[in-house]
């Protein structure tokens, strides 16, 4: 039986979060420039979001470029962010076609202003498709969200519009980036790295971590598929017991 046949179509994760990670190395690995392991990934993002889209996944967050990434060498963002727009021009038409709505979250005012007008049309474009909704975070960390979040919270508490008292967890959630999404059941790392990297530090309080060594250029549907049947077999008990859950 095939890895698909094998997934529980009841039991799919509705979001699922993925730090695309090992460009760098997947291009050294073949003694090509790092843009190069780049330049695949962009296959692998591709057939992680028809696989989704296909699967029934809802919201397939995928971590772009994090604010930390501002820091790499100067020739390697501008070349990732010509690919982000060479990409998203020549990919919409597929997004169309297969029903996938686009959307972003981080610090957009931050990229090249050619980013932003291709991604903002992008965006537009597919506001309509209704089977999966890809989210881009670019310029994303969590921390950067989550003092944006304190800072409008602490701006309502003092115009008196919320009582301190009344802070809540549903009330941060109203003011990250991603308050329109479920948070998400599964998160996926290629690459071998296991650590979170400023990614979702809020959302993924309860979320299922898969490490797997792949590289993500490399990454392909039968990986998703490993990745969402190991989520599968696990038992989400959330502080309670396992006879609970029973
Ligand atoms: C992930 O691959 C892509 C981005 C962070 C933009 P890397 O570029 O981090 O690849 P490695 O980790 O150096 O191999
Ligand atoms: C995390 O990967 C960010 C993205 C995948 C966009 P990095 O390669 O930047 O992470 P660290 O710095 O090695 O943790
Ligand atoms: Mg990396």
């Amino acid at each position: 039986m095939s890895l698909k046949d094998q997934l529980n179509i009841q039991k799919l994760p509705k979001h699922i979060a993925v730090i695309m990670d090992g460009n760098g190395r997947w291009a050294k690995g073949k003694g090509k420039f790092r843009i190069f392991g780049h330049q695949n990934g962009v296959k692998a993002v591709k057939e992680t979001a028809e696989a989704c889209a296909e699967i029934g996944v809802q919201y397939l967050t995928l971590y772009a470029f994090s604010t930390e990434n501002w820091s790499r060498p100067k020739d390697e963002v501008n070349a990732l962010m010509e690919l982000l727009v060479s990409t998203i021009r020549k990919e919409t038409k597929t997004l169309m076609k297969n029903n996938i709505r686009l959307e972003a979250i981080g610090d957009i005012n931050d990229l090249p202003a050619k980013c932003q007008r291709e991604l903002g049309e992008a965006i537009d474009e597919t506001k309509g498709n209704t089977r999966l909704t890809m989210i881009l975070a670019l310029s994303y960390s969590a921390k950067w969200d989550m003092i944006n979040a304190i800072k409008h919270i602490a701006l309502e508490a003092k115009e008196g519009k919320v009582a301190i008292e009344n802070i809540d967890t549903a009330m941060v959630d109203k003011f990250l980036s991603t308050k329109d999404y479920p948070h998400p059941e599964l998160m996926i790392r290629t690459s071998g790295e296991q650590r979170i990297s400023n990614f979702l530090l809020w959302e993924l309080a309860y979320s299922e971590l898969y490490f797997t060594p792949k590289l993500w250029p490399d990454f392909n549907r039968e990986d998703l598929y490993q990745a969402i049947l190991d989520y599968q077999q696990r038992e989400r008990r959330f502080g309670k017991t396992s006879e609970q859950l029973a």
